[in-house]
């Protein structure tokens, strides 16, 4: 059975997309990375794939300052990948209607807290962690959830529980909570690879 074709889109780190390039590589992975994507040229996700010779494109504003002509040519080179299903992984930008028409219900997007609590737009980075702190639950973990037009609004399709410390800072935190990312991120993935449709 050939594999499942996966584009991602990076943004800065990219160590979920490290981490999903590193299963694709094990026995019985069943997908592959098509294309990466970045709206940073400097985005050290960039690097890695071309360093492991993952095709890449540099696609935003300043390549494209027309909002459309960004979502038309984001579409066209996951197209042109043959992308199957699309990963937003530390992508910092909203994808645009085109892209997402053509990946209806095909989008996954990774966000390090429990959604719909502590999602929605401007909850990134470590104001997320902040408010699971501020907030005083026990318990925090990833969400792996399906893209629409909103910020984490989509169908949640995985969470992972992480416990928050009595000692945990929002650094600490970010640390953990990343960790389980790189677990169900994979997870996932491997699983609509193996046939299973969220
Ligand atoms: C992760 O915490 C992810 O949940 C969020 O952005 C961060 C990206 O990390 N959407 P990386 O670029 O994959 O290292």
């Amino acid at each position: 059975m050939r594999n499942l074709r996966v584009g991602v889109l990076v943004s800065h780190n990219g160590s979920n997309l490290r981490a999903l390039h590193r299963s694709s590589l094990e026995p019985g992975a069943r997908f592959e990375i098509a294309v990466v994507i970045g709206n940073n040229s400097e985005a050290a996700g960039l690097a890695y794939a071309r360093a492991n010779r993952i095709p890449t494109r540099h696609l935003s504003g300043a390549t494209h300052p027309d909002p459309d002509a960004l979502d038309d040519a984001i579409r066209a080179a996951l197209v042109e990948h043959a992308t199957e299903w699309v990963v937003t992984a530390g992508y910092m930008k909203k994808l645009g209607p085109r892209t997402r028409r053509q990946f209806d219900s095909r989008i996954l997007n990774i966000h390090p807290a429990p959604l719909p609590r502590f999602g929605g737009i401007g909850m990134f980075g470590l104001r997320v962690h902040e408010a699971v702190l501020a907030s005083g639950v026990g318990v925090t973990g990833p969400t792996v959830h399906l893209v629409d037009g909103d910020y984490d609004t989509g169908r949640v399709i995985a969470q992972r529980e992480v416990p928050v410390l009595a000692d945990d800072t929002a650094q600490t935190l970010a640390a953990r909570v990343l960790e389980a990312e790189h677990v169900v991120l994979p997870l996932v993935v491997r699983q609509i690879a193996a046939g299973r449709r969220p």
